[in-house]
């Protein structure tokens, strides 16, 4: 679905999770939402703390997984994606504590696994995703899924892409400052969600839009993998959508 612009498109999308949220809530269910990072969906987490502080859109019963964090990463780092959260959308709402999970970066390497492990058991014991935003990385990366990535792939810690830690190089200040790696959901994690959307705006993403809807199903780009998920859409604006 495209829109001619990004604030549109995301303000489409904030009600898609409005209208989820109060469906569940009418059910006397949890809402499960699959959470992103990056610039994508700011303008979503805006509408969404509008939508509670204007319309009283409620998140008491909302549980959160956040797909991904920086390894290591200290949750007060501005850099951190528990930072990020916190600031575009936790503080601003009223969803429970102990109902947000993000990746944690500030493990011993050892304890990493067992983590993850633990992750996929959350998410499965409050009956799975229900819904999922994803951005995507100019490598086709979903989360923090590079290229290589398998199918099959769980909650993992992974290396980093070159171009990826050149793309955050500016927001931590120097590349040398970018962490090589990060722990993230998996493709099968992502794919196991009843409804993913995927947010791309500006030219800049127009290439990697092109490739992962029109190219082949590969491991090289992580995000075509998307293609046989039956609920995925992808909301582009102009610019992203312009090579299609
Ligand atoms: C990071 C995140 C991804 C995100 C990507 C794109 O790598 N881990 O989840 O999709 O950046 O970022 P942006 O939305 O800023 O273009």
């Amino acid at each position: 679905v495209e829109f001619p612009h990004y604030s549109e498109a995301s303000i489409a999308v904030a009600n898609e999770i409005a209208n989820l949220i109060k469906e569940k809530d009418k059910k006397g269910e949890y809402c499960v939402l699959g959470l992103a990072t990056g610039s994508s969906p700011i303008k979503v987490y805006e509408e969404l703390v509008r939508l509670h502080k204007e319309e009283g859109l409620s998140f008491k019963h909302v549980v959160t997984f956040n797909l991904d964090e920086y390894y290591p990463m200290d949750k007060k780092n501005l850099q951190s994606y528990n930072h990020f959260m916190q600031e575009h959308l936790f503080a601003h709402i009223d969803i429970k504590d102990e109902n947000i999970h993000i990746p944690n970066g500030e493990l011993a390497y050892e304890d990493i696994h067992d983590f993850c492990l633990n992750y996929e058991e959350k998410i499965a014991s409050f009956g799975g995703l229900d819904l999922q935003l994803l951005g995507i990385g100019r490598t086709g990366h979903i989360g923090f899924n590079e290229p290589g990535s398998h199918f099959n792939s769980g909650t993992r810690i992974i290396t980093l892409d070159h171009i990826t830690r050149v793309d955050a190089s500016d927001s931590f200040l120097g590349i040398d400052n970018v962490p090589r790696r990060a722990i993230t959901m998996g493709i099968a994690t992502v794919r196991k969600a009843k409804r993913i959307i995927l947010l791309a705006w500006g030219q800049h993403k127009a290439e990697i839009v092109k490739e992962t809807i029109e190219g082949e199903i590969s491991s090289e780009v992580p995000a075509t993998y998307l293609q046989s998920h039956e609920n995925t859409t992808f909301i582009l604006d102009y610019e992203a959508g312009s090579q299609l």
